[in-house]
């Protein structure tokens, strides 16, 4: 049975950055506050032409690139994202289109801010399974245009930004050791986005009412989270055989740091065993997980041979960890540049949308 590594990394993030003192303009809050009761210092905030699809193919290409794997290689594309760009096309398939991935079956895949973990497990399972030989899995989110900036609980929350993996299969062990995951959907109104799906359509009166701006009952999600981010992390480590002595690293959900301090004291580690960077991003969602570990490893925290887990949890509720060992690229020979496949890509879009059109002026004139 073929492994699954992770071989390639990348991450984007809007330029703009709003901190704790802008908020305090908008919203009754300050910077102390926030800091101690979160730790954010700072987000990132889409500008109107950003959109996932434009981050998560800015983070995807430059993870090919570490993978040194052409688009068009890719067999499967999973988007996950708790601000997807419509509800239908899937966002996968926009990435697909605009990096010219045309081999790769793309969808989206819908878990909150837990979608990362969950969107890595199938990917793996589906190297593991044989069925197929490379994946790319994408966490990407422009959250900003859900909140309701009136709302201080929650818009001093979450920031814009989107991380990806590639995997590929290889017959050497190592790659996606273990991974768990978790649902309750009991809990679904405690984290919500009301409007907008079949159960409450777009109207005036949605509108009017802020149905279409996320939900939290933070309480809620705190204490949730802080019961499921030290079992689930032991849970995948009981799966994958290793002792906490043995994980060099931690990777949790970034939303909030007493979240994480809670996670650390439940497994009895230290805090310097936990990658965290939310001061920076404040919660992206799904693009948390990828981001936090992009920057570990452009810093040369985490190293190949490291055993390590990612652990999330988010709306649904759901949560999910997952054990990996590092083993970095595969061999490869040559340098692609799958920056290059984007012109392609778009050229292609482009015919084809041309030849859609003219199908149906041909169409027109049989009937
Ligand atoms: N600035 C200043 N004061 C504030 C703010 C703010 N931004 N927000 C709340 N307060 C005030 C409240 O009004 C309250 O005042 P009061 O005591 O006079 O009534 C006081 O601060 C305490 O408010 P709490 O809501 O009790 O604050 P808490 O310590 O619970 O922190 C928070 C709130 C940060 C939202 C916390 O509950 C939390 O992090 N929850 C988890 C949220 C989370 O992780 N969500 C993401 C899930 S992932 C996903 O799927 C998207």
């Amino acid at each position: 049975m073929p492994y699954a590594h992770i071989t390639g990394w990348g991450m984007a993030v809007p330029e703009s950055i709003m901190t704790n003192d802008d908020l305090s303009k908008i919203v009754d809050t300050n910077d102390a506050w926030i800091r101690e009761r979160t730790g954010i210092g700072e987000r990132r905030i889409a500008k109107p032409d950003e959109f996932p699809s434009t981050l998560g193919v800015e983070a995807s290409i430059k993870a090919l690139k570490v993978a040194n794997l052409r688009p068009t290689d890719l067999d499967l594309i999973i988007c996950t994202s708790s601000s997807p760009e419509y509800i239908f096309p899937a966002t996968a398939c926009l990435i697909q289109d605009q990096l010219g991935a045309t081999k790769a079956g793309a969808f989206d895949l819908l878990a909150a801010c837990t979608g990362f973990i969950f969107a890595l497990n199938m990917a793996a399972q589906a190297i593991r399974s044989g069925s197929i030989k490379s994946a790319l899995v994408v966490g990407t989110e422009t959250l900003s245009r859900f909140v309701d900036w009136k709302d201080r609980g929650t818009c001093i929350l979450f920031g814009d930004g989107a991380g990806a993996f590639v995997l590929q299969a290889s017959d050497q062990p190592g790659g996606v050791l273990s991974a768990v995951m978790h649902s309750d959907g009991s809990g679904g109104d405690s984290l919500s986005l009301p409007a907008g799906g079949s159960r409450y359509p777009a109207t005036e009166a949605t509108v009017h009412e802020g149905k279409h701006y996320i939900k939290m009952d933070g309480k809620a999600v705190f204490r949730f989270a802080t019961r499921v981010m030290a079992s689930a992390t032991q849970e995948v480590m009981d799966a994958a055989g290793l002792t906490v002595e043995q994980v060099r690293w931690i990777v949790p959900h970034q939303a909030n740091i007493r979240i994480i301090e809670a996670a650390a004291r439940g497994l009895k580690l230290p805090m310097d065993r936990f990658v965290v960077n939310l001061d920076k991003y404040g919660n992206t969602s799904t693009a948390s997980i990828p981001i936090a570990m992009v920057e570990a490893l452009e810093k040369g925290q985490i190293k190949n041979g490291d055993k390590l887990v990612m652990v999330g949890f988010g709306g649904g509720l759901t949560w999910g960890a997952l054990a990996a060992e590092w083993t970095g690229p595969l061999p490869s020979k040559g340098h692609v540049h799958p920056e290059q496949y984007r012109v392609f890509g778009r050229l292609r879009s482009y015919v084809r949308r041309a030849i859609r059109f003219i199908e149906g002026l041909l169409y027109r004139r049989e009937l």
